[in-house]
């Protein structure tokens, strides 16, 4: 057996493993497996092709440099993963991945110039084919590059979160779009290099203008959405590379990505094909910042008497609960609270945090039992028989006005229906806005309370009370 039937051989087992993680990650259940699988997958493939280059390196003195080169790169890039990894915080996580997908696209666009500086020896329909791979890989790639940097920017707040508004920003992305298919036929009838450079400039225009017109309600959408352009743009790398691993588990992330984005449109009541086309037909928010009239506090004593004699609570939590690390004295205070005969559920937004199901895994990294961690369509309903709700560090998840104004920039989209409780205790350090910098008229409402201060501090001052 030689050692390509035996690295193919390897692939399609790890292939397969990968197919398994993603059915794994979809229940909290089986997550932990799934992580498993995706990690076999990602060893054997990793050691297959490590096997492979070394057998062709063997005796050949470029292999040898290949070799050295490939030991280079994965000693610097693991040693940098790792430390990344390890100090990464969990409110940065969704940055750090932005950032991971950008060197997606960048692969991407090398390894597509590096198929055209260096073509094989290919002719007839097989040339066109191959001049179309690079062309594709490259847009794809450049595009992933510059919109995954602009998602980095402002995940990590070194952008403004508020959509940018081009005139004619539509005509500008769909113009793009056309003129790419043109250059594309041009490449494959006489494939000169300067159209590589025109496309390349084009698609990283192209990126960089179709995430920064997004807004910041949208991001979560976004996110998911580069997800899957870095596995289209690692499929084309695969196929000009000739790797059919890469081929298929660049089709695994840009599938589960775009039914992920799907899913996550649907879930905020976004046109998919509205975000994916950078806003398309979205037009500038015209809500002001009108007076919303007074808010009311409370202290922890205050909050420590409602919740003794309330009969079902609710918490919602929200990113404020993943920056003070409050998920311990939260769970803490739901197991007390149920001791008492409180009745206690906890409703999970699809977008509260920075990342998909990252309250779940706060929540679960606190031992919160599964079955009292709701989702939004399993608690909106009973908000009104709810005698306390706790919102902690939330605030765009439960802003009335996306259900209320239609002018507002989160007009239309899903939110937990916290001001239909009794009283409402808003848990944040002052009265800024959330991450879609829109003023939240929650916080004036009649019934809603605020508890000023770091949300772990706050809910530990509630159990000392209680
Ligand atoms: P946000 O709207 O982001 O609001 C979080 C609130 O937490 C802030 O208003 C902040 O107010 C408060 N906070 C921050 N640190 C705190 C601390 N130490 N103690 C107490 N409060 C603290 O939260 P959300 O309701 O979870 O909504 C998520 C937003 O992020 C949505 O707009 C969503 O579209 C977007 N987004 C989500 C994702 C995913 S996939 N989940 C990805 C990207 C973006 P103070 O500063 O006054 O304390």
């Amino acid at each position: 057996m030689t050692a390509e039937s035996l690295a193919t051989g390897a692939y399609l087992v790890a292939a397969l493993l990968f197919i398994l993680s993603l059915r794994g990650l979809s229940t909290h259940e089986s997550a932990r497996a799934g992580v498993t699988y995706g990690i076999a997958g990602m060893a054997i493939a990793l050691l297959a092709t490590i096997a492979l280059l070394f057998q062709n390196a063997w005796g050949a003195p470029q292999g040898m440099l290949g070799l050295s080169l490939l030991v280079a790169a994965v000693l610097i890039g693991g040693s940098i993963g790792l430390w990344r990894a390890r100090v990464v915080e969990m409110t940065g996580m969704p940055e750090l991945i932005a950032l991971l997908h950008s060197f997606v696209g960048l692969a991407a666009v090398l390894v597509g110039w590096n198929g055209a500086l260096y073509e094989p020896d290919l002719s007839g329909a097989l040339k066109d084919i191959h001049h179309a791979e690079v062309f594709i890989g490259v847009f794809i790639g450049a595009v992933t590059f510059t919109g995954s940097i602009v998602a980095f920017l402002k995940l990590s707040g070194r952008m403004s979160s508020k959509p940018l508004m081009l005139p004619g920003k539509n005509v500008l992305n769909v113009g793009a779009l056309v003129l790419f298919v043109v250059l594309t036929v041009w490449y494959v009838l006489t494939p000169d290099l300067w159209l590589l450079i025109v496309v390349t400039a084009l698609a990283l225009a192209l990126g960089w203008h179709l995430v920064a017109s997004i807004g910041g309600g949208d991001m979560p959408v976004v996110v998911s959405m580069l997800n899957s352009y870095s596995g289209w743009a690692a499929a084309a790398a695969g196929f000009l590379l000739n790797n059919d691993l890469l081929i298929v588990t660049g089709a695994l992330v840009g599938s589960s990505g775009a039914y992920l984005s799907y899913i996550m449109c649907k879930a905020m009541n976004r046109s998919f094909l509205s975000v994916i086309a950078g806003g398309f037909g979205i037009e500038a928010p015209t809500s002001s910042d009108e007076d919303h009239g007074e808010h009311r506090e409370i202290d922890a004593e205050g909050a420590a008497e409602m919740l003794s004699g309330a009969s079902r609570v609710v918490i919602t939590p929200g990113y404020g609960m993943a920056v003070a690390q409050a998920q311990y004295p939260v769970a803490e205070l739901a197991a007390r609270l149920r001791e008492r005969g409180v009745e206690v559920v906890f409703g999970i937004h699809p977008v509260a945090g920075r990342l998909p199901g990252h309250m779940n895994v706060l929540l679960a990294e606190a031992k919160v039992p599964y079955d009292i961690v709701l989702e939004l369509d399993e608690v909106n309903d009973d908000f009104a028989a709810t005698s306390v709700a706790l919102v902690i560090g939330a605030n765009d998840t439960v802003n009335p006005a996306a259900a209320e104004d239609p002018g507002s920039p989160i007009a239309g989209m899903p939110v937990l229906k916290v001001w239909d409780a009794e009283n409402v205790i808003v848990f944040k350090r002052s009265m800024a806005s959330g991450y879609a910098g829109v003023q939240n008229p929650l916080f004036f409402r009649d019934n809603t309370q605020m508890l000023f201060g770091d949300a772990k501090d706050r809910v530990e001052d509630i159990l000392k009370a209680l």
